[in-house]
């Protein structure tokens, strides 16, 4: 897949998520192997460009490049003007957000409510393309709802307007998160264009990201929730989806590695505070499935102080490692 001037050599992306696509969690999942990592998606309220959220939003310092920056809003200037924001501000590619079906979001006619306004959509790429010389890419859903499908129709528009790749969550606006990712509209949205299309939708393992691959022709897949505390199925689908090898969950003592690194960094991005907090539920997803998580779940939430968090992980850790070895 080829983006703009970006060749990539594997076919995996992290999809951008609000509350957990930050730098931190981006990095790693470059780190373990993602061709490129969305950010969090930045508002076109440019009242908004000013605070600290939106200020962490565009932080890319030790980012690999391409750094990939999602916008959102329904109003084609100000769309092109927080492009042109970000293009200034470090981002190489910018993402458009057509597929958030967040109610914050589709209130103010964007996100996933743009699928009902294929005019508008139009005039928004066609602002953002002509507002900064980097790559534009898109990300939709299939639809508003059952009724109206049109991925094929949007993806055909988007292509003629200047956009670089299309990203397609299976699922319509209407369905939210409920029910299973369709990838028969994803298949159509590839036969349809020749720009590279990501499938994107419940893809939580290699033999699922394969199935995809497979059965949509898509140029890549697109992981979001199958990522959280678990980055390391980057490298796992790579090596699935390139070399057919599948890849052991990492050994425990590893895990703990990563999860002690993310923390630190959440804790140096966020500040102690507000680093603790963000901390939370990340630890929720690592631990999730693991013997004790629960009860440990539980005793972390009440935890303010980073070096009080860290501590009750490694010990947590700690005991993972000796029940291990005391069944082996
Ligand atoms: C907590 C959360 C936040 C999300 N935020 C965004 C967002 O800001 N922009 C966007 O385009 N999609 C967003 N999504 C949708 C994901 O990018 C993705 O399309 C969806 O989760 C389906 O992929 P998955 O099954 O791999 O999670 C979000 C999803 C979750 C769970």
């Amino acid at each position: 897949m080829q983006i703009g001037p970006y060749p990539f050599s594997v076919r995996v992306v992290l999809a951008p998520m609000a509350g957990i696509t930050d730098l931190p969690f981006r990095k790693l999942c470059r780190r373990f192997g993602a061709a490129f990592a969305v950010s969090e998606m930045v508002s076109a309220n440019a009242q908004l460009y000013g605070s600290i959220k939106t200020q962490r939003k565009i932080d890319h310092r030790g980012e690999a490049k391409p750094r990939v920056v999602q916008i959102a809003g329904a109003d084609p200037r100000a769309m092109a003007l927080v492009a042109r924001f970000n293009a200034d501000n470090g981002a190489d590619i910018i993402d458009i957000n057509m597929g958030c079906p967040a109610k914050k979001i589709c209130r103010q006619q964007a996100g996933s409510a743009l699928l009902r306004d294929q005019s508008l959509v139009r005039k928004i790429i066609g602002a953002v393309v002509e507002a900064c010389d980097l790559p534009i890419t898109l990300k939709i859903r299939t639809g508003w709802d059952e009724n109206s499908r049109n991925a094929v129709a949007v993806a055909k528009l988007a292509e003629e307007e200047g956009i670089a790749a299309l990203a397609v969550h299976g699922r319509t606006r209407a369905c939210g998160f409920h029910g299973q990712a369709e990838y028969e509209t994803i298949r159509e949205v590839k036969q349809g264009v020749s720009i590279p299309v990501i499938a994107n939708g419940d893809i939580g393992t290699p033999a699922q990201a394969k199935r995809v691959l497979d059965f949509t022709g898509a140029d890549a897949i697109m992981v979001g929730r199958g990522a959280r505390g678990r980055p390391w199925l980057f490298q796992q689908i790579n090596r699935f989806v390139e070399d057919g090898v599948m890849v052991d969950e990492p050994a425990i003592e590893f895990q703990y590695q990563i999860v002690a690194e993310h923390l630190q960094a959440l804790y140096a991005f966020y500040g102690d505070t507000m680093g603790v907090r963000i901390a939370r539920k990340h630890l929720a997803w690592y631990t999730k499935g693991l013997p004790g998580g629960s009860e440990f779940r539980r005793q972390i939430n009440s935890e303010t102080l980073s070096v009080e968090q860290s501590r009750k992980v490694k010990d947590f850790y700690q005991r993972q490692l000796a029940d291990h070895i005391l069944a082996a």
